[in-house]
């Protein structure tokens, strides 16, 4: 097993590239992939070499970075970047269309030029800031991972067992984990936590990533085949079920990991809490429920195959859709860095994260 720095440097900026950990090549191999220009940063995202709401919207941050440096080589007048850097900053926003942690990021990074712009500063100062913005974007959110996980670490006994679903952990943000983070931060509170990780077909995200960087922070880790789930909890042997989002509406109703909503009804059968972790970025106060997210569908190829050979007959189709939404009522409390939050989640999320 590789020795990490933990928590995990999943994007970083490096001599003008931005440099992600290859998630679609682990945990057979650690490869650093480097990242000069947008063409090849929006192909990482979309292939899943960085991948999880929160590092998606840490990349897209650097992204910007990087965009208004490259336009700077290529344009003398700061109008004239700012065209290539929409166009940039356009391509990026067209890569995922669930986490909202992309457009948020976006958003924010995005502003920094244009306020800056608009003051009539100097291109030098617009790239500095930008880089200054999107390193921000990504110590706030391990900061803020952090603080959810002493949150969310006290609503789990001192020896228990967490269910959890495709990786909401280091590799899926800046590196410390939402969903995981919890477990992380229970395990640095002394207690003794077991995982079981849903594979999570199709791209197997449970089985190779949260698996490995369990596995890396010495917690024991059990894969299960996602259909396996529900015997699990039938049997008792699950405390909670913990799982991340890609998109909290203003009622509460989550967008995560296709499988996520099957495991809060089974969760819901059988007496067990559900939460979801996640941080403000996050958040999507301008959907009012589940209804009015949209829900990425990938390419049926990875449903075809298997472990790189065809598993169905030609000539038959696949539905891929990446993400589904819990209802609110399934869920039985919202993980936050601010605190835990619990029904009815249209005031109290709106409590927490209202004014972002
Ligand atoms: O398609 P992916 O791998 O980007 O999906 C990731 C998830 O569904 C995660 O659970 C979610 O982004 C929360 S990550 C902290």
């Amino acid at each position: 097993m590789t020795a990490l720095p933990f928590p995990f440097p999943v994007v970083t900026w490096d001599d003008q590239e931005i440099v992600l950990m290859d998630q679609t090549l682990l945990p057979e191999q650690l490869v650093w992939r480097r990242c000069g220009d947008i063409n090849s940063l929006c192909l990482a995202i979309c292939e899943l070499a960085v991948r999880g709401a929160p590092a998606i919207g840490v990349a897209a941050g650097f992204g910007l970075a990087l965009s208004w440096r490259l336009a700077m080589s290529h344009e003398t007048d700061t109008q004239a970047m700012m065209v290539r850097f929409l166009a940039d900053r356009q391509q990026l926003a067209e890569t995922r269309p669930t986490a909202v942690n992309l457009f948020w990021a976006l958003d924010r990074v995005g502003a920094v030029a244009e306020q800056l712009l608009a003051d009539g500063s100097s291109a030098d100062h617009i790239a500095t800031a930008l880089l200054i913005e999107a390193q921000a974007v990504l110590d706030e959110d391990v900061a803020m991972c952090r603080a959810m996980g002493m949150h969310g670490q006290e609503l789990l006994p001192d020896f228990s067992t967490v269910l959890t679903h495709c990786n909401a952990g280091g590799l899926a943000t800046g590196g410390y984990g939402t969903a995981v983070g919890v477990i992380f931060a229970a395990k640095e509170s002394g207690k003794t936590i077991s995982v079981f990780a849903d594979e999570t077909r199709p791209l197997l995200q449970g089985a190779r990533l949260t698996a490995w960087e369990l596995h890396n922070q010495g917690i024991e880790v059990t894969v299960l085949c996602d259909s396996a789930a529900a015997t699990l909890l039938q049997q008792g042997k699950i405390d909670a079920v913990i799982t991340g989002a890609d998109r909290i509406a203003a009622n509460g109703d989550a967008a995560n990991k296709i499988g996520t909503y099957p495991l809060a009804v089974m969760a819901h059968r059988h007496d067990v809490p559900f939460y979801v972790a996640a941080p403000r970025s996050t958040f999507d106060g301008a959907s009012s429920s589940g209804k009015d997210i949209a829900i990425e569908l990938r390419d049926p190829v990875e449903v075809h195959e298997f472990h790189g050979g065809r598993a169905t007959p030609d000539g038959v189709n696949a539905w891929n859709p990446a993400f589904d939404v819990t209802p609110n009522d399934l869920i039985t409390a919202i993980i936050t860095e601010e605190g835990v939050v619990r029904p009815p989640y249209s005031e109290n999320l709106a409590k927490v994260w209202g004014g972002k």
